[in-house]
């Protein structure tokens, strides 16, 4: 479908003008055009290149939809969780045993956190894959790594939540981690302040500090998405073209037709409508599981499978693995776009890269693995 009032191509390169924008309705306009013209929706129909339909194109929408779900039923759950030491367990078998709808709803909460890793992870691994980290893109780059270290920051706080036996661990390692960074590491400590326990400052970050770092980090990804427009698709003959956006003639720019946002909208939507239903039938039929009251004084759990590999780390050099292991993770990801700095974008063009992505994602499964093979070891009292 062309977009009204822009210029397309055919598949052979031949630009065609599709006229006023008048003369051609967009569905969000035919369907409530009274809405739509309060709502202004005609400012989403603007033009986009028509690989943006593919699922891939649609990972990091799929991962938004999935923290709205995050947010609505956190806001829930929220009405039962008591954030202190002495009642956050109670309050966690009163959310499953009485609050109406509570196991089902913190189900939902355990299930769309599993699905925004799993989907925040391909998303990543297809800017990867299509190059589309370089230039003048490395800023985005980095804003989605600060968004996918608040995702790590989420998950982590959630565990230490449920105040189980895998949450006081959790909770033993944060202020493990306070230790390690002594001076610095005032806020992960229980000493900073008195007046209000670690586990309460925890809860508030989960439901205030990291949401408002995902809200801002987020609007300013989406902001540079709009400015430099989604990346070229990379040309296997290595002629990629212009690396910055040209806004006044996008089919010469993308060399393929373009497809109104409005499309790539309903089609993420229609992905995140069936992911929320896996997440909603995993939820009834795997309930979120919660372990035994906390006992601070032993170690016997693991942590969620997607903080396996730096257990590993743990278990391999110990408790300053905490920190090596997310600064080497980051560090190295980072350095992506800075590295790898070549024109192309076609994959057979950046033999180097994929070699060194996949070395780098085969040792987070070497250590994954590892983890799942071997019992849980002690970390904080020692084993
Ligand atoms: C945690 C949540 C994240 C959300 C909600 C998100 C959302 C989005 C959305 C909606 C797009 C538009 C295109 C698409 O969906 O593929 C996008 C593009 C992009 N994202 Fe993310 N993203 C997240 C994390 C990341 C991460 C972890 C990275 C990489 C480190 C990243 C890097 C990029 C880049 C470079 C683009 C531009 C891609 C292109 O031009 O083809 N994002 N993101």
């Amino acid at each position: 479908m062309a977009v009204p009032g822009t210029r397309t191509t055919t598949h052979l390169g031949s630009p065609v003008d599709t006229g006023p924008s008048e003369m051609m309705p967009e569905p969000a306009d035919a369907a409530h055009p009274w809405l739509a013209e309060r709502l202004g929706l005609r400012a989403l129909t603007y033009p986009v290149p028509a690989h943006a339909n593919g699922i891939l194109y649609a990972l990091g929408g799929v991962t938004l939809v999935g923290f709205v779900v995050l947010m609505v039923t956190g806001v829930y759950l929220a009405q039962f969780y008591h954030p202190t030491p002495t009642d956050a367990y109670g309050s966690l078998t009163y959310i499953t045993m009485s609050a109406p709808l509570g196991d089902l709803v913190r189900s939902i909460h355990y299930w769309a956190a599993m699905s925004v890793t799993v989907t925040v992870s391909l998303h990543l691994v297809r800017v990867f894959l299509s190059g589309a980290y370089k230039a003048p893109r490395e800023l985005n780059w980095l804003v989605g790594l600060g968004l996918l270290a608040i995702t790590m920051g989420f998950i982590f706080t959630g565990t230490v939540l449920k105040w189980d036996q895998e949450g006081v661990e959790a909770l033993a390692h944060n202020e493990a981690v306070a230790a390690l960074l002594g001076g610095l590491g005032g806020w992960f400590s229980p000493d900073f302040t008195l007046s209000v326990p670690l586990l309460t400052r925890i809860f508030f970050a989960h439901v205030s500090i990291l949401p408002a770092l995902f809200t801002a980090l987020l609007a300013f990804h989406l902001f540079l998405v709009k400015v430099h427009g989604l990346a070229p698709l990379g040309r296997a003959d290595g002629r990629d073209g212009n690396r910055s956006i040209d806004h006044s003639d996008l089919a010469a720019f993308y060399g393929e037709p373009l497809q109104p946002f409005t499309s790539h909208l309903r089609i993420t939507a229609g992905w995140g409508a069936l992911i929320l239903a896996i997440s909603v039938a995993l939820a009834t039929a795997f309930p979120a599981p919660l372990g035994p009251p906390g006992d601070p004084s032993i170690e016997i759990t693991k942590p969620p499978v997607m903080f396996w590999w730096l257990y590993a780390v743990e278990d391999l050099i110990g408790i300053r693995g905490l920190l090596v292991g997310p600064i080497l993770f980051f560090e190295l990801l980072a350095l992506v776009p800075f590295v790898d700095r070549g024109p192309h974008r076609a994959l057979r063009r950046r033999k180097g890269i994929l070699v060194a992505g996949l070395v780098f994602v085969g040792g987070l499964l070497a250590l994954t693995l590892f983890t799942g093979l071997t019992p849980p070891q002690g970390h904080i009292h020692g084993s």
